[in-house]
């Protein structure tokens, strides 16, 4: 009989995959740390992941030395998981592409709400009764409707975000590095970043994506501008980000991931107009249950001979 682990808890709908085709499922009941990892992974056929496990090199050669077939990492994004070395090994690599860009896509659409409007700080005010009633002049924020809408990486999520923008009649250019063919692509990033009023980013972690946004990129922004990330932390410069918030070089901010999650920069959590969220993009429970139904679907296809469509490696 297969044996798979699953690395944390996830919901147990989304499990059904693997029971239904009869694999004996060890779920952790905690984060495992790396060693555990290490431990573990020759003993089983299959891993499902979270992005927070780091499913290195290391853990896919012990992996490969007994019976590891294949890693799904319930999330779209895969950084975490060292897939150059899956592929050297023939272990697959599945993830959850497209169950998640509707709900992600709404949690930057509230992020670039929220920031653009000051709503953290005024609901921080009204909480602690810092609320001045009477007054006309304050918590003023920058309108949404009408900007224009600079998308960094323009694939499943980047386009619902997009898509959304229509309904608020904003202009949207996007930037990637192979033009789409769709109406506002530039290939100039520094030409969105001085362009748009508000810049949200969608672009995949990688060896080219790392500090895309440094504090060059972000001194291109307008005073009025605002930025939301939703991608990944490492993809943005966060003092760089800080210091531009600080000194009123960039208006407001909205965040979910951070580079060194949980932690948060401590500048960042002190910098105003920031509107900060502990990385919830895909956390709706439809969606969880969704993401972790297909991660567990991609175990089943290739430990049953088939190719998942949410297969990584091998392309
Ligand atoms: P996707 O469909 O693969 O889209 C990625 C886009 O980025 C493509 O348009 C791609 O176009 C572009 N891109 C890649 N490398 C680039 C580069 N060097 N410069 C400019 N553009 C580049 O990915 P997705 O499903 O939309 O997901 C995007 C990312 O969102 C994920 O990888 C993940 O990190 C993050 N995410 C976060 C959450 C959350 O909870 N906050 C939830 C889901 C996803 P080209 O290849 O043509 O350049
Ligand atoms: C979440 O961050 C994901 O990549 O799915």
């Amino acid at each position: 009989m297969a044996r798979v682990l699953v690395t944390r808890r996830v919901p147990n709908d989304g499990l059904q995959p693997l029971l239904t085709a009869g694999i004996a499922v060890v779920q952790s009941s905690g984060p495992m740390s790396h060693a555990a990892l290490v431990d573990a992974a020759p003993q089983y056929d299959g891993i499902v992941s979270l992005l927070f496990d780091v499913i290195d090199g290391v853990v896919l050669d012990a992996g490969a030395a007994g019976s590891l077939k294949v890693v799904a990492n319930v999330a779209v994004g895969h950084d975490n998981v060292d897939v150059a070395a899956a592929e050297r090994l023939g272990i697959a690599v599945c993830n959850t592409p497209g169950v998640l860009d509707g709900s992600t896509a709404d949690l930057a659409f509230l992020l670039i709400l929220a920031a653009a409007r000051r709503a953290s700080e005024a609901e921080a005010d009204l909480r602690s009764g810092r609320w001045e009633g009477g007054r006309f002049d304050s918590y003023y924020g920058a309108d949404v409707h009408g900007a224009v809408l600079g998308v960094v990486g323009f694939g499943r999520i980047g386009r619902a975000v997009a898509r959304r923008a229509a309904g608020f009649g904003m202009e949207v250019i996007h930037h990637t590095r192979t033009d789409t063919g769709v109406a506002g692509w530039t290939p100039d990033l520094d030409e969105l970043f001085a362009r748009a009023d508000i810049v949200t980013v969608h672009v995949p972690l990688t060896d080219e994506t790392r500090n895309l946004i440094d504090a060059r990129r972000i001194a291109l922004m307008k005073p009025t501008a605002v930025f939301v990330n939703t991608a990944r932390g490492l993809v943005v410069d966060e003092e760089a980000l800080a210091i531009a918030l600080e000194k009123g070089q960039i208006f407001a901010a909205g965040l979910d991931v951070y580079q060194r999650e949980p932690e948060v920069h401590p500048r960042l959590l002190a910098a105003p107009h920031t509107t900060l969220m502990p990385h919830i993009g895909s956390a709706t429970s439809a969606t969880r249950i969704r993401m972790t139904q297909l991660a567990c679907e991609g175990v089943v296809a290739v430990l049953e001979g088939r190719r998942p469509d949410n297969l990584v490696t091998p392309r």
